[in-house]
């Protein structure tokens, strides 16, 4: 047994696919998320061999659901997955207060809070990681999903500064920047693209857990997301922001206004 790792979200999408992964590689798992029933099915679905899930059930939108997961588990976290995230398209100006609440609740304040909670404990061991699972959506402004980049943003940014923080401690911190992957979350707009802009939650997990493993502080998974990113550091800022800007100005990212489930 390689020690207990804590995945958020692991209810569906790349949350789930964590879990297998990490179940197959012999960690301990502690899944959770608001649906027991999915995390079920997500537990009896490990790959053969991995150890039996724990399953704790919380709202990491809620203050109290956050405690209330830190209080359901007793021993030591070795490594703690931030992934449970949810998205909001279009403008903020059109938001309703409370989804953009909930969206800050769960994308920025959850991973704050159980982050601040584990990562001292590494520390004073000497030994941790953390995943936290950001977005290349992180890496500028994405005006057609303005609070959804900027959480993400928010996510790089803190992931990048801990990283350096822990540095030569043992513990480390990782940041996943995954691309448009398909999962339930985003399934009503892959099938209009392209195959290649799409990736599988599977092979995000493994990129994940191998850059986790190799203690890598940023992993943008696939090559086409990669090369994307950095054509994007090419020009000026200003420009990147610009385009995008007129992009989403001309319905070439026309997304719903909506929040996905
Ligand atoms: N899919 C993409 O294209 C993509 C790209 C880049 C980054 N990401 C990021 O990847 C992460 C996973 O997204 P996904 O695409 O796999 O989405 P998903 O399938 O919708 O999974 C979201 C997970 O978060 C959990 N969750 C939602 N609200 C919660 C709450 N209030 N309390 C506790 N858990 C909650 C959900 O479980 P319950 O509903 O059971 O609570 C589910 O397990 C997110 O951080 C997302 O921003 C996704």
């Amino acid at each position: 047994m390689r020690g207990t790792v804590l995945i958020t979200g692991a209810s569906s999408g790349i949350g789930a696919a964590l879990a297998a992964e990490f179940g197959r590689h012999d960690f301990k798992l502690i899944l959770t998320a608001r649906n027991a029933v999915a995390l079920q099915q997500v537990s009896e679905a490990l790959p053969a061999g991995s150890q039996q899930a724990t399953i704790v059930t919380a709202d990491l939108e809620t203050t109290g659901g956050v405690d209330a997961l830190i209080e359901a588990i007793p021993g030591p976290v070795d490594v703690l997955v931030n992934n449970a995230g949810s998205v909001l398209y279009g403008s903020l100006s059109d938001q309703d207060p409370e989804e953009i609440e909930h969206l800050l609740a769960l994308n920025v304040v959850a991973m704050t809070r159980l982050t601040r909670h584990y990562l001292p404990r590494m520390l004073a061991r000497n030994s941790g990681m953390i995943l936290n699972v950001a977005s290349v959506a992180g890496f500028q402004a994405v005006p057609a999903m303005d609070l959804y980049a900027a959480s993400k943003a928010y996510v790089l940014s803190l992931s990048e500064s801990l990283a350096e923080q822990v540095r030569g401690t043992g513990v480390s911190v990782t940041a996943l920047c995954p691309g448009i992957t398909k999962t339930p979350a985003t399934d009503h707009l892959v099938d209009d693209l392209p195959e290649f802009l799409v990736s599988a939650p599977e092979s995000v997990a493994e990129a994940g857990f191998k850059a986790l493993m190799a203690g890598d502080v940023i992993c943008v998974p696939g090559r086409v997301n990669q090369g994307l990113l950095a054509v994007g550091d090419l020009p000026p800022r200003a420009i990147v922001r610009r385009t995008l800007g007129l992009a989403s100005k001309l319905g070439a990212l026309i997304i719903p206004s909506q929040k996905v489930p």
